[in-house]
């Protein structure tokens, strides 16, 4: 049995498989696995996740329980939960992806949608399907009293599921996006968001990345189900249980990046790099293509920017890695498909014969990212909504030269606000300032900027991070 737990929806790894059956294994991406790898190999810290696709299934199948650890994977202590893949889609895809991701990050087209009928319904069950199917796996393996943290928002039913099973259990819930105010997040059907909010209640301490979603979340329990809320000792109290909120800042290892972004395989993109974008100053971003993200407008930024600066014309070039994520969402493919029509115009209007004003990368391809954080000039993160993001506390501590312009929405803002350029998202034509305003910058204004991101971006690594989320359940 084990005393300390994590469940979340994607697991450190998965799998594809080839047409003649041969499963290849790869690291997970995103935030969330990004904090949570470096933490888990550690003794007594069983992690379950959800198989997401015909290669984590053909993996599950072969290892026993579900345990790929116990498989010969190189996984630390793993359990892959076989869900039925029609549950699945419709847990991951449709309310995890499709419903709650939007209302959290304000993304609705709201003349259109969401519209919530009987498919909803169906698929609000699956949600509930499969956050009991996490509740089974984790009472199942969780020892006596033990410590289970239950990850973000496709699991916000999990903890009061699990809590009703095992009531010797302590448990977490942490968020890893924004939470929406309650005016918006009242766009779900009344008895869904009591649910949600009544599921995280289950847990003891829910925990958030910043204040302001911490907040918004009071807010929304206050305003929904009437639970007595104290913001300043943050505390929710509702049909008599009270949980704790906390704030963790989630920050990144700056020495275990720092040694991976020098490994040869890194060295070898950046003089790839190099060769193919000359003695030009970069402006890069790297995101998943995620509507979120704010790529088309970040486009349109740069865009302005070049009519605004035509000395720059031939001396700078913008590296935009938008790598692929949940292409099963028609509005993701779609997005996809007006990032590259929009980079497209850039260079049809702009690129010469020897100067290509735009590079756009839309393969996931690590060492290549991290050779670009250590060519960068300037660090472009533009979110419209962002529970943290990572990528602007990941530059600075690889970039020994890059300045930050950073999106005033992104939970980044809280800490590394004071010493990046800070920009309204919507706004493209202030973004485009700042993208000039970062590169003639100062030498010694872009050193002692970059030293306090990197102290503010480095201050609560994944280890201290976790650490204090099993003190609070203590
Ligand atoms: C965000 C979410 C994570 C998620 C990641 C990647 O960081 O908070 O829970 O894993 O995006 O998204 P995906 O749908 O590919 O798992």
């Amino acid at each position: 049995m084990n005393s300390v737990l994590v469940a979340s929806n994607r697991g450190p790894v998965s799998f594809t498989v080839s047409d003649d059956g041969v499963l290849t294994m790869k690291r997970g991406g995103g935030g969330l696995v990004s904090g949570l790898s470096g933490v888990m190999k550690d003794d007594g810290v069983l992690w379950i996740c959800a198989a997401l696709s015909d290669g984590d299934r053909g993996a599950v199948r072969q290892a026993p329980g579900g345990r790929l650890d116990q498989a010969g994977y190189d996984t630390g202590a793993l359990r892959m939960l076989d869900i039925p893949p029609a549950t699945f889609h419709r847990a991951y895809n449709a309310v995890a992806n499709s419903t709650l991701w939007f209302v959290n990050h304000l993304l609705y087209d709201i003349p259109n949608a969401p519209l919530f009928g009987t498919k909803f319904q169906r698929e609000w069950e699956s949600y509930r399907d499969y956050n009991g199917a996490f509740a089974l796996a984790l009472a199942e393996e969780a020892g006596h009293e033990a410590r289970v943290m239950v990850q973000d928002y496709h699991l916000t039913l999990t903890p009061a599921m699990l809590r009703a099973e095992r009531p010797d259990l302590r448990i977490a819930h942490f968020s890893h996006t924004p939470w929406a105010p309650p005016e918006y997040f009242s766009l779900l059907p009344d008895e869904v968001a009591r649910e949600v909010l009544e599921g995280i209640l289950g847990a003891d301490h829910a925990g958030f990345l910043t204040g302001r979603w911490a907040g918004a979340f009071m807010d929304c329990c206050r305003a929904l189900l009437g639970a007595e809320v104290d913001l300043t000792g943050r505390t929710v109290t509702h049909e008599g249980r009270t949980t704790h909120i906390g704030v963790h800042g989630l920050g990144v290892d700056g020495v275990a990046l720092w040694e991976r972004a020098h490994e040869p395989d890194v060295e070898s993109n950046m003089a790839a790099l190099r060769e193919q974008v000359g003695d030009r100053r970069l402006i890069v971003r790297i995101d998943r293509t995620e509507l979120s993200k704010n790529i088309v407008r970040g486009l349109v930024a740069y865009r302005e920017f070049l009519l605004a600066h035509p000395e720059w014309h031939g001396r700078v070039v913008h590296l935009a890695f938008a790598y692929p994520s949940r292409h099963d969402l028609p509005q993701y493919r779609e997005y996809t498909a007006s990032v590259q029509r929009c980079a497209q115009e850039i260079e049809d209007e702009f690129g010469t014969e020897d100067w290509e004003p735009l590079i756009l990368n839309v393969n996931d391809d690590y060492p290549r990212s991290l050779a670009a954080y250590r060519l960068a000039d300037v660090l472009l993160v533009n979110p419209i909504r962002d529970g943290m993001n990572l990528v602007a506390k990941e530059g600075p501590v690889l970039s020994p030269r890059a300045t930050l312009v950073l999106s005033r929405e992104a939970g980044a803002a809280a800490e590394l606000g004071a010493h990046a350029l800070m920009v309204n998202p919507y706004d493209v034509t202030g973004t485009a300032i700042a993208l000039h305003d970062a590169l003639v910058m100062p030498e010694e204004e872009r050193m002692r900027r970059r030293e306090l991101l990197e102290a503010a971006a480095t201050a609560l690594p994944p280890q201290k991070w976790f650490a204090a989320q099993l003190d609070a359940l203590a």
